[in-house]
């Protein structure tokens, strides 16, 4: 079953995988060295804060049980500072864990801080064409854990490699003084658990595995319901819902008992007498050491350094997992990385030019990476003050030139000119500051009805932004919103009508004010009444640019000094309405065709509603 979410996820063991992982190891390593202010602390603080507490401090006791055994004396004032020695390194213990802690969360937060960043950074950076191969949601998910995991990530190495490795390591000192038998039971029987669980441990990964594609089931379908409610209510699909997200919520608590009971069933039954086997075999050498006899402060010592000590046995699976876990999902987000985006500014970019906004394509070839040739060699001369009108069939390859003209996407062969220099080698941001554009499908942020217009041009003046919405009309509908232009639009627009939308979205390009305007069924959306109004203002900005209009709706571009039928990738005709029309080629076809001013539905893909040619 596909896994929606976890499209184009490199397989475990793959080399993109093995890959992805030693990025994430490097971009959390080196989170840790740019910190180390914090992250030396953060290691070792609680690791001797542990040392303290499980190790120096019973050497206290063990001193006061020894010397009471020896016959010592065992009034107050010999016995007090045995007492106060043992208070006052456990005092100690929690003293280096609380100073610690506080390096623990400053090197989290300022991590995840940074990580968050890096990875929005290399996402707004990524080129268009990895939006369309991702889906939106799937990529917030792992830019958000590639930054969040860093935690658990930190975590882990504090609270269980650091803090079990470094009193062992005192241990060992310890225990050598003693009897270096000791030191090589206590090490020799961990490392054989270690040995001894590492198969069953990477055997119980795949369970994990499997148990993790469970959850992303779930939560791919969950998500996938919430985005289509209106879908799943208009078809009253609820129960169908309802009862799928059943089956892999239960398929879920299948394959999460399946792993949790192998860890207690199979893993943890090696574990267990392991560490008994330890802790016995290490009170049987510290009784027989001396030849039979034994001090008592020993037997104490090794007693409570055993007991401590093999509980890191218990915790290699947790170690393993979490540090597997945490980096897993932090390579999530960096197999994303590994192909590096194309759509590049040059190293030494071009400025562009001032005054032409002259717009050629030469031989412009290019094709989707999953299908066949869209364009090859197509040429289109738009000196600049020239007004287009780009029409055809669906599917035709209009949409497609916006984007190569905007540069979303590189040509295969052939260049791109504006204003004589070759697209590619502006920067991107100069290119796309000559173009107001407003694509076939107007994007819309979250966020109040005057930032979505504002957003085309950042610090315009708000009698701009209004004099852009009168203009592009949407003042009208906008005065009759809860509040104004202060009203929130909803996700993806929700709470505008289509026709809404695109008003906004013109509003933008006015705002915009750049050289070239770029227009993909801009007023496709509108009634012929609105389209008429906009129109007007939109004649008014073409003064002067060089524009391109793509439109199935002819009345839209009946106007425009050229007409340009595309078909096939291919300009199958150019010239004024009346031209074509004379000629009787495919635009008079079309033309013909119309309904009522609309293209037949067999011509153009989309139809709507009908309406009367001016
Ligand atoms: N992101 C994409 N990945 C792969 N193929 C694509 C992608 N976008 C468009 N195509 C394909 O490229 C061809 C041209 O699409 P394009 O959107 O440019 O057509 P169009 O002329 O704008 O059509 P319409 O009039 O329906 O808007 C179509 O066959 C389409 O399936
Ligand atoms: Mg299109």
């Amino acid at each position: 079953m596909s896994v929606p979410g976890s499209s184009g996820t490199a397989d475990r063991g793959s080399p993109d995988r093995r890959k992805a992982v030693a990025l994430a190891l490097r971009f959390y390593g080196g989170e840790l060295l740019r910190r180390r202010g914090n992250a030396v602390p953060a290691l070792l603080l609680p690791a001797l804060g542990n040392t303290c507490l499980a190790y120096l401090a019973p050497l206290a006791v063990a001193a006061l049980v020894d010397r009471l055994a020896g016959g010592g004396r065992a009034d107050l004032g010999s016995l007090l500072p045995y007492a106060l020695g043992f208070g006052g390194l456990m005092l100690l213990g929690e003293l280096l864990w609380r100073i610690g802690v506080h390096h623990i969360n400053r090197t989290e937060a300022r991590g995840i801080e940074h990580l968050a960043v890096v990875g929005m950074d290399a996402l707004l950076a990524k080129d268009a064409a990895f939006f369309h191969d991702n889906f939106a949601g799937s990529l917030t998910k792992r830019v958000l854990s590639f930054a969040a995991r860093f935690e658990e990530f930190v975590d882990t190495l504090v609270f269980q490699v650091f803090a079990n490795l470094v009193p062992l390591v005192f241990a060992c000192v310890v225990l050598w003084r003693y009897d270096p038998l000791l030191v090589a039971v206590l090490l020799g029987l961990i490392a054989l658990t270690g040995f001894a669980i590492a198969p069953l441990v990477r055997r119980r990964q795949a369970l994990v595995d499997q148990r993790e594609a469970a959850i992303a089931r779930v939560s791919g379908h969950v998500s996938d319901t919430l985005a289509n409610m209106d879908a799943v209510r208009a078809f009253a699909a609820e129960r169908r819902e309802a009862a799928e997200h059943r089956a892999r919520v239960a398929e879920q608590r299948v394959l999460a008992l399946r792993s949790w009971d192998y860890g207690n069933l199979r893993i943890d039954t090696v574990v267990a007498p392991m560490s008994v086997l330890t802790a016995t075999l290490g009170l049987l050498v510290a009784i027989g050491l001396t030849g039979g006899a034994p001090g008592v402060e020993a037997i104490v010592v090794t007693f409570a350094y055993f007991t401590s000590a093999t509980r890191v046995m218990f915790e290699f699976n947790q170690i393993y997992r979490r540090l597997e876990g945490s980096l897993t999902e932090a390579a999530q987000f960096t197999e994303l990385l590994l192909d590096p985006p194309v759509v590049l500014d040059p190293p030494s970019p071009e400025p562009p030019s001032g005054e032409d906004s002259g717009v050629r394509f030469e031989r412009v070839a290019f094709s989707y990476p999953s299908g066949r040739p869209l364009f090859d060699g197509l040429d289109l001369d738009i000196p600049a003050g020239h007004r287009i009108g780009l029409v055809g069939r669906s599917g035709g390859g209009k949409s497609t030139l916006t984007k190569l003209l905007l540069r979303l996407m590189d040509v295969d062969g052939g260049r791109i000119l504006v204003g004589g220099r070759d697209i590619a080698r502006l920067r991107q941001a100069d290119l796309r500051g000559l173009i107001a554009y407003v694509p076939q499908e107007p994007a819309m942020f979250h966020r109040s009805l005057r930032a979505n217009i504002a957003f085309a041009r950042p610090g315009a003046s708000e009698a701009d932004v209004l004099r852009a919405a009168r203009a592009a009309h949407v003042t009208e509908f906008a005065e009759a919103l809860p509040d104004g232009f202060d009203t929130l639009v909803g996700e993806r627009g929700v709470k505008l009508s289509g026709g809404q939308r695109q008003r906004v979205a013109l509003a933008r390009a006015i705002l915009r004010d750049a050289p070239i305007l770029l227009l993909d069924e801009a007023t496709s959306a509108l009634d012929s009444e609105n389209e008429a109004l906009v129109q007007d203002a939109l004649w008014q900005l073409m003064r002067d640019r060089t524009a391109v209009v793509v439109a199935h709706r002819l009345s839209t571009v009946v106007r425009m000094d050229r007409l340009v039928v595309l078909d096939g990738g291919r300009v199958v005709e150019q010239g004024s309405h009346d031209e074509l029309l004379r000629t009787g080629g495919a635009y008079a076809r079309l033309w013909h065709h119309q309904s009522g001013g609309f293209l037949a539905e067999d011509d153009t893909g989309p139809a709507g509603d009908r309406t009367a040619v001016p």
